[in-house]
């Protein structure tokens, strides 16, 4: 394919593109779209960073040279298959790589000399919440220094956490993964009569939970908003609804429960639904020996948990995903294009527009003071009462529900 730039300067902007954090489907969507719009559009050239902000040290040290990391219209050909840089839409994970631990600001110096070198006039981070006020944190530290990034950052996490964009890239993939996984595990939970809990990802946000719970069909969905405590009262109440359901005739039970959910004593657990399945069978067993008529369905609750883990950051971006990851590559391009710098794409009211990163900087920050997610599922808000009202157990009902 020719390349038409329609801008005409003398020498090309060089933008780069890097992915930081952990993984999730979309990412090279949004690559894909970015390289598109910048070539196709503006004719600049654009430079793959791998593995987050490591790559810059590389490029300092010498281990990887400029040119090896530019992203070339043909770079990705699948032979007789996807040509070009298509394939990417396709491909969950990242091509570029990424860093999901360890500390860049011990290494701050390194990498911006290796920003530096490879002469970049802006950069574009695809990063969640943690990623996110790590670059601006170095982005700060080069404007210091009389070199700035210009940078624009694509929000993208399963967690969908993320302050002012309404929905994140990989996050409909993820709710499709574990909407997928509560169906396949209806009939064989149904076939023995079983609890069937599911542990699901999103860190301290409940969002993946409660949007794929809904959609999946279950019974009860815990996440961290509203039952932050797996206590007694929380305890009693599922089990409670387990024998109502058995009561109206649904002998099988599919609860969601959110990693980021507290035992009873307010600790993380790592496998929260095992503690959680371990507590339901013990509760039904001493509710049931009261004698109480409201617990006699509860005799013979068999548990099993099926923690979804990594899988719900795999499979093909779903359509939306695709489409929200062309849009953001798209607008993120846009921005730099109008030398509109330092902002975050984000989806609102049916449309992408940007927010300074300083906002969304903000609001990350006060959240990590208070130790919640810096996005959260709204308690009183239209999801909460569309599970409540079509009778998913989400906790007690308080005064202000
Ligand atoms: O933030 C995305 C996420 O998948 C969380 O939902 C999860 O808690 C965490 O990352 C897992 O991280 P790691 O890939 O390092 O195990």
């Amino acid at each position: 394919m020719t390349v038409t730039p329609t801008t005409n300067n003398h020498k090309p902007k060089r933008i780069g593109i890097i992915t930081s954090g952990g993984d999730c489907p979309g990412l090279n969507a949004v690559i894909r779209a970015v390289v598109k719009v910048a070539t196709y559009k503006y004719g600049w050239e654009v430079y793959g960073i791998p593995y987050g902000t490591d790559g810059f040290i590389d490029l300092l040290v010498g281990k990887r040279q400029p040119e090896e990391l530019r992203i070339k219209e043909n770079g990705y050909d699948i032979p007789g298959l996807v040509q070009g840089l298509d394939i990417l839409h396709f491909l969950s994970g990242s091509v570029l790589g990424s860093i999901s631990k360890g500390d860049p600001a011990k290494h701050a110096n390194e990498i911006l000399h290796g920003y530096e070198k490879l002469g970049l006039n802006a950069l574009i981070a695809i990063a969640g919440d943690g990623s996110l006020e790590i670059i601006e944190g170095l982005a700060r530290q080069a404007e210091a220094q009389g070199s700035p990034w210009n940078w624009i950052a694509v929000p993208k996490t399963i967690d969908n956490d993320i302050p002012y964009t309404e929905v994140s890239v990989g996050f409909d993939t993820a709710v499709n993964r574990v909407t997928q996984a509560l169906y396949d595990l209806t009939f064989t939970a149904a076939s023995h009569d079983r609890v069937m809990v599911v542990q699901v990802m999103g860190r301290d946000s409940g969002y993946l939970g409660m949007e794929a719970g809904i959609a999946g069909g279950a019974d009860a969905i815990l996440v961290p908003e509203l039952t932050p405590i797996l206590d007694d009262s929380v305890i009693t109440g599922i089990c409670r609804h387990i024998g109502r359901l058995r009561d109206r005739g649904r002998q099988f039970t599919l609860i969601v429960v959110s990693e980021g959910v507290r035992n009873h004593l307010g600790q993380k657990e790592h496998y929260i639904g095992d503690y959680l399945a371990n507590q339901i069978q013990e509760y039904s067993r001493k509710l049931c020996g009261t004698g109480q008529p409201e617990y006699c369905h509860l005799d013979r609750v068999d548990t099993r948990v099926t923690t979804l883990g990594h899988l719900q950051r795999g499979g093909t971006p779903t359509a939306t995903d695709r489409l929200l990851a062309t849009s953001f590559g798209r607008e993120a391009v846009e921005l730099i294009a109008n030398g509109n710098y330092n902002q975050m794409v984000i989806w609102q009211n049916g449309r992408v527009s940007s927010v300074p990163i300083s906002h969304v900087i903000e609001q990350i920050k006060a959240a990590r003071r208070e130790k919640v997610a810096p996005s959260r599922v709204d308690p009183q808000g239209f999801l909460v009462h569309t599970a409540r009202d079509i009778g998913i157990y989400v906790g007690e009902v308080d005064d202000n529900d």
